[in-house]
């Protein structure tokens, strides 16, 4: 039957497009520069200590900073946090703050 088929093309496409995150981040560089202190910390400890104790500290994060990995997992293919996402606001914010050099202060 053709109706069956368009109904699941329709359910089909439906279930493709929401396994798709939006992947869209605008880096915010409003003139104020996010740090690691002022900003990154408590992202961290709030979303990803609780798996990653080693990123617990600055310069047990920037091992993942300087080898790309941060940048993949939680903003190229943001897979991480793994147990949940972070808000758009917070992806463009740190895309800023890696695009800046990642600064500690
Ligand atoms: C619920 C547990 C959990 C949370 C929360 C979590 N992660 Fe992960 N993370 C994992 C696991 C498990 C892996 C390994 C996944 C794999 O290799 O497929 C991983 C892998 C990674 C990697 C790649 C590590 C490597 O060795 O190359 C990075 C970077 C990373 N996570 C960053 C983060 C960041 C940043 C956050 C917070 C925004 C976060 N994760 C939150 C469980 C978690």
């Amino acid at each position: 039957m053709m109706k069956k088929s368009v109904i699941f093309l329709i359910l089909g496409v439906v279930v493709l497009a929401s396994c798709n995150k939006n992947n869209k981040v605008t880096p915010i560089c409003d003139g104020s520069t996010p740090t690691y202190n002022s900003f990154v910390k408590n992202i961290m400890t709030s979303s990803c200590v609780g798996c990653h104790s080693d990123m617990s500290t600055y310069s047990g994060l920037s091992n993942y900073l300087s080898n790309g990995e941060f940048e993949k997992q939680v903003l190229t293919k943001q897979q991480m946090p793994e147990n949940g996402t972070l808000d758009a606001t917070t992806l463009n914010k740190l895309q800023c703050w890696v695009n800046n050099g990642f600064p500690e202060n």
